[in-house]
């Protein structure tokens, strides 16, 4: 049995409420990171079969959107935010600190899987700007040099910085 056909009671129940079984993809997909954490390339092929699309799509879907993950995450996630209200606000250099705070690049998570680092779209935050997300869930910025490392700081420390 596949890690699909495992939570099947689950899904099917989601598909039967789309008019067609590609419309259920992202309310799959993110009930299958719930449950096993990451997606994995198997998984994704799971999906594809099971919805009746070609893997190719799935996989779009999954690089489109950063809350997706394919790999194991790390503790405590930043998404950057690359776009150009963000870039023009000093974004660039603000992921840079990061990355030599962290010494791991973007894409990359730190040895201890405590933090990852990735760039993302727009984020429909640009007041923030330059802003990131962290954990999926919150809004931090406008960011300086002194926030990150007040932040890092915190969470190294296991406080909650916000
Ligand atoms: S450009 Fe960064 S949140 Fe919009």
């Amino acid at each position: 049995m596949n890690n699909l056909e495992k939570i099947k009671f689950k899904t099917d129940p989601i598909v039967a409420r789309y008019e067609t079984k590609r419309a259920s993809i992202l309310e799959i997909l993110r009930l299958l990171q719930e449950e096993y954490g990451h997606i994995t390339t198997e998984m994704e092929r799971e999906v594809a079969e099971y919805l009746g699309i070609a893997a190719i799509d799935v996989r779009e879907v999954m690089t489109f959107y950063s809350l997706f993950y394919d790999k194991p995450k790390a503790r405590t996630r930043f998404h950057v935010c690359r776009t150009l209200s963000c870039y023009l606000r000093g974004g660039r250099e603000i992921l840079k600190h990061i990355e030599n705070k962290l010494g791991v690049k973007a894409g990359g998570m730190t040895e201890d899987k405590a933090f990852s680092i990735n760039t993302v779209e727009c984020l429909g935050a640009c007041e923030f700007a330059p802003m990131m997300q962290v954990n999926d869930v919150k809004y931090v910025g406008p960011l300086t040099k002194e926030k990150i490392d007040e932040v890092i700081t915190k969470l190294q420390k296991g406080s909650d910085p916000f």
